[in-house]
């Protein structure tokens, strides 16, 4: 099947990739020049695991454009995955993807049949809009072709990029058009099926079952999108919630999640405390369902306080530092991890950024590492009271305190008993609750988790 992706960022690029190395022939495009460039040679422009391999198993399968060009229009699908950030008042931006559709509509052929997918997560009402943009941009061209559409969001997780593409839980499609949502059971059906050999660097779990194909309407596939990550965000605020009377009556949050994880109902995943969620997609989501929901007068108090909470915890964990060392000006701070999560180099609204920035703003010298974010968490400071360390332990090194805020593997393999002696006073505070505390005060540290 011929497929046209717009957007090459992380939901577009992993899923170009991804459907040509199931065969299909991808055109995937990017305005952004340097990004494509880096594409044609292979050098994928994120860092995700497998990327670049997948990138030479693909390379016959997939063209890479920074401009609009003719073979583009000949697909069956065009699948819109471009960039929706955040407006002032919290909504989502969907100027990228209403440009994408009528630039592309501007291209289509008299009596050419296709198919319009939005894989950007949109605000409800969105894929009703491109379908008046695409249908008005056909009437002035004064031209008839057969256009469906469809709703397909993307659950994807960085970081973990390919494996969630390649082993999903579910396919959700939403469109009030059989055609559509047939020609996309179509593009997905390796998938579904689990008929293809994955490649090396992935493994399909033992226990994988095939996917859920969920069809449905335009706007509740909309509206499913938000709810997952809202729902995921609340987990997570509900678990920090919870860590916080764990702290209060001395029990231990890392046991309650290993408790309620176990039912079913609950779930073990997504239950663990730490300085609040970020990235690219939480914090952005909730606030765009909220922006939704204002927009029909209708109050969402569960998603709220889940925000409220999640802000709360950034300042939780400056006051669990406080308790120790009572004064921040003038002390140095050692940080561990910039990144909003391991395995990545996105710092977007990365706790990290937050916890030092609110330090900054208190007085205190930041010595900080990260194994891959350190050019990306540049841009977030000006120099002067921060220091980028390449090697964890020299990041340590007189600290009167360290914070974990990204829990790399790596940090496990520390010799915390050096660490400790490198330190000025060997005060940890571990917000990701990385560390065994028995381990810790072994080393000589003078341990502090969250919730624990
Ligand atoms: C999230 C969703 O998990 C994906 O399903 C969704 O497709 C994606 O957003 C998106 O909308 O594009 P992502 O933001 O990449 O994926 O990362 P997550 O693994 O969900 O982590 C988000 C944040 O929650 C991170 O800061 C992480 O450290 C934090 N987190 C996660 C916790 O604090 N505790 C947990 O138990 C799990």
């Amino acid at each position: 099947m011929k497929i046209t992706i717009i957007g090459a960022g992380y939901v577009g690029l992993t899923t170009a990739t991804s459907l040509a190395y199931l065969g299909h022939q991808v055109l995937s495009f990017d305005k952004d020049t340097s990004k494509i460039e880096s594409l044609k040679k292979q050098i994928s422009p994120i860092h995700e695991i497998g990327m670049n391999e997948l990138l030479m198993l693909t390379k016959n399968n997939i063209t890479f454009s920074s401009i609009f060009i003719t073979e583009m229009t000949e697909a069956e699908v065009f699948l819109i995955a471009v960039g929706t950030p955040p407006m002032a008042n919290g909504d989502a931006n969907i100027g990228y993807v209403e440009s994408a559709a009528r630039e592309v509509a501007q291209l289509l052929k008299q009596g050419q049949r296709c198919t319009f997918v939005i894989k950007s997560t949109v605000p409800i009402g969105t894929n009703q809009r491109v379908k008046q943009i695409v249908n008005m941009t056909l009437r002035e061209r004064n031209i008839e072709c057969h256009v469906t559409f469809a709703s397909n969001p993307e659950f994807l997780r960085e970081s973990r990029a390919l494996y969630d593409t390649f082993f999903p839980d579910r396919i959700v499609i939403g469109s009030d058009d059989t055609e559509a949502i047939d020609i996309l059971s179509r593009m997905y059906k390796h998938l579904l099926n689990q008929d293809f050999q994955p490649p090396s660097f992935l493994t399909r779990p033992d226990d994988y079952k095939l996917p859920a194909l969920i069809t449905t309407d335009l706007v509740s596939a909309e509206i499913i999108k938000y709810a997952a990550n809202a729902f995921l965000a609340t987990k997570i605020s509900f678990i920090n919630e919870i860590a916080g009377l764990c702290e209060k009556i001395g029990a231990d949050v890392t046991e309650i999640a290993r408790g309620i994880g176990q039912d079913h109902r609950i779930g073990k995943y997504f239950l663990n405390a730490g300085p609040g969620w970020g990235g690219s997609c939480f914090p952005k989501d909730t606030s765009a369902i909220l922006a939704v929901a204002r927009n029909y007068n209708y109050d969402m108090p569960i998603i709220t306080a889940a925000r409220k909470v999640n802000n709360r915890q950034r300042m939780h964990i400056i006051e669990r530092l406080q308790d120790k060392i009572k004064v921040i000006r003038g002390r140095n701070i050692c940080i561990l991890g910039l990144a909003f999560k391991p395995n990545t180099d996105d710092v977007r609204d990365s706790p990290a950024i937050d916890v030092i920035k609110i330090l900054q703003e208190r007085g205190a010298h930041i010595i900080a590492h990260d194994p891959i974010a350190i050019n990306n968490a540049r841009k977030e400071f000006n120099e002067t009271n921060i220091d980028f360390k390449e090697n964890a332990e020299q990041a340590a090194e007189h600290a009167d305190a360290l914070i974990i805020l990204t829990e790399w593997p790596e940090y496990n393999e520390l010799n915390w008993y050096k660490v400790a002696k490198l330190m000025k006073t060997p005060i940890v505070i571990d917000a990701r609750n990385q560390l065994s505390p028995e381990k810790a005060a072994e080393a000589g540290l003078d341990y502090t988790g969250i919730g624990r």
